[in-house]
């Protein structure tokens, strides 16, 4: 069975989440989106399997709430779990760090990581018009909260 692990990721770390962003996103990150979140000191977390590299976090922390501004998995991995895992990790930070919610944006398109939002507990607050660029013109943003109540982030 394979082994597990998150941990901060570091400057060096980017190639290689480059080239998981770039295979899994029409509209991906730049080398200098990472970079620069992590000198501006967001919150960046590689998943790893067997030492191996396959998804990564970024969560930046706006007052009480964390912005979950970056969830991804490699394409190869992806359907086994390892995504619910890296969201759940990411909400039991924030609440051990005493934020409030979690609040993300996310394409409608996007039906795996939509169902991955609602299976656990978000809520649409909102939607930003025109907000992410798209292959014809422009595509909304559905806003969705989670707030950190106790206990665990396990699915409902
Ligand atoms: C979205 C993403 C992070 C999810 O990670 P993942 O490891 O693939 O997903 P998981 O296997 O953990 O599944 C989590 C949930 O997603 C949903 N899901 C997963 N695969 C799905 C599929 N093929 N069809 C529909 N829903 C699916 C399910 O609700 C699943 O929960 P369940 O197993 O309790 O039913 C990953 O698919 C990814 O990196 N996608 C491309 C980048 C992206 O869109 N990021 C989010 C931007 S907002």
């Amino acid at each position: 069975m394979a082994l597990f692990s998150i941990r901060p990721m570091r400057e060096d770390d980017v190639p290689q989440v480059i080239e998981i962003e770039n295979r899994i996103y029409e509209f991906p990150w730049s080398a200098r989106n990472f970079l620069d979140s992590l000198r501006a000191g967001y919150d960046l977390h590689c998943f790893l399997l067997d030492d191996i590299l396959v998804g990564y976090i970024v969560m930046m922390q706006v007052v009480d709430e964390v912005h979950l501004l970056n969830i991804s998995v490699s394409a190869d991995q992806q359907g086994k779990g390892y995504g619910k895992h890296l969201l759940q990790w990411g909400l039991s930070r924030a609440r051990m760090a005493g934020l409030e919610g979690m609040l993300l944006e996310v394409r409608p398109s996007n039906t795996v990581a939509k169902a991955l939002y609602d299976n656990q507990g978000f809520k649409l607050i909102g939607v930003r018009k025109n907000y992410y660029p798209a292959r014809v013109g422009r595509e909304d943003a559905l806003v969705l909260f989670k707030r950190l109540g106790q206990g665990l982030d396990i699915a409902a």
